[in-house]
């Protein structure tokens, strides 16, 4: 199978779960430590080999352009103050991939947004990266993009990410059924956007990544739409299930929701633990907050 080279990451929401926030900065700005949660994503598209990108962007969102555009106010600054570092920190951010964008003229939902890329991918196969699941990896884990785009690149089928929880998560997630072909393998025959825990087919969740070929486009168009009247990405892929065209692979590594509050501050946390300059700092700090608590 052709090797998977290109990603689109939908971006194109409100963010009213970080109101007041994002009444002008988007939540794909929103930093972990220094960095926007976008970056994290993109340069996990990017070190999974995918460095055509392309963003689903939407009205307010002019920030996510200007971050990966050329900044020369700054980088003369930088260059006559003689901060290198900072300086590389800049330039690395206009050279990172070949990232393209366009707006999704209504932001009515998932599937509509992956429509915009069809005439971004044409025949080959993608990646789609969620941004509100950030996947950390170390050591020799693989990027979680990469993981199953290796899986859609042996067996041809379009693959989702699967992560185990627990039954009050159920209900957050698309849950789907299916048989296990190996550990992490397995050949999903069912999946159903966010079914009320007592209705699970499993306690595999759907993360926001998935590797799908062109097929999608026309999953998508033949899905009817919900009650509400959108289609649902989750039903498209339930489609490809009934055709025994999906699986689901169970990633090596560790998910955060930048998308909910709670679970984005600890994100911030425990990368902050992880970057040298701040570790000692913030790990005595909470050393010294437990104590008081
Ligand atoms: C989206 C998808 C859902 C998936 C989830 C993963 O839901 O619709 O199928 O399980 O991302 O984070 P959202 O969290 O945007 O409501």
């Amino acid at each position: 199978m052709k090797r998977v080279t290109k990603a689109v990451i939908p971006a194109a929401g409100y963010g009213t779960r970080f109101l007041p926030i994002t009444k002008s900065v988007c939540k794909e700005m929103l930093p972990i430590v220094d960095k926007p949660t976008l970056l994290y994503i993109v340069e996990e598209a990017v070190a999974a080999g995918m460095r055509e990108i392309l963003i689903i962007t939407g009205r307010n969102k002019k920030n996510i352009e200007d971050f990966f555009d050329f900044t020369p106010e700054l980088d003369s600054v930088l260059e006559e103050s003689g901060n290198r570092e900072f300086l590389d920190i800049s330039k690395k951010m206009e050279n990172i991939a070949n990232i393209y964008f366009v707006r999704q003229k209504h932001p009515v939902g998932f599937a509509d947004a992956v429509m915009y890329a069809k005439p971004f991918t044409g025949d080959e196969p993608f990646g789609i990266l969620l941004g509100d699941d950030i996947i950390y990896t170390e050591g020799a884990q693989k990027p979680g993009i990469r993981q199953l785009a290796e899986s859609y690149e042996k067996t041809g089928k379009a693959t989702v990410a699967l992560m185990g929880v627990e039954d009050k998560d159920i209900p957050k997630y698309a849950n789907v059924r299916g048989r296990a072909l190996s550990d992490r393998l397995v050949e999903i025959d069912k999946i159903v956007e966010k079914p009320r825990a007592e209705d699970k087919f499993s306690n595999d969740a759907v993360i926001g990544r998935y590797v799908v070929g062109p097929d999608i486009y026309d999953a998508i168009e033949r899905t009817p739409p919900s009650p509400k009247g959108e289609v649902y990405f989750t039903d498209a892929l339930g489609l490809l299930a009934k055709e025994g065209a999906l699986n689901g692979y169970r990633f090596e590594g560790l998910r955060y929701d930048a998308g909910n509050k709670l679970d984005y501050l600890k994100a911030n946390i425990e990368f902050a633990l992880r970057d040298p300059a701040l570790a000692e700092g913030m790990r005595e700090y909470l050393f010294a907050l437990t104590r008081k608590l």
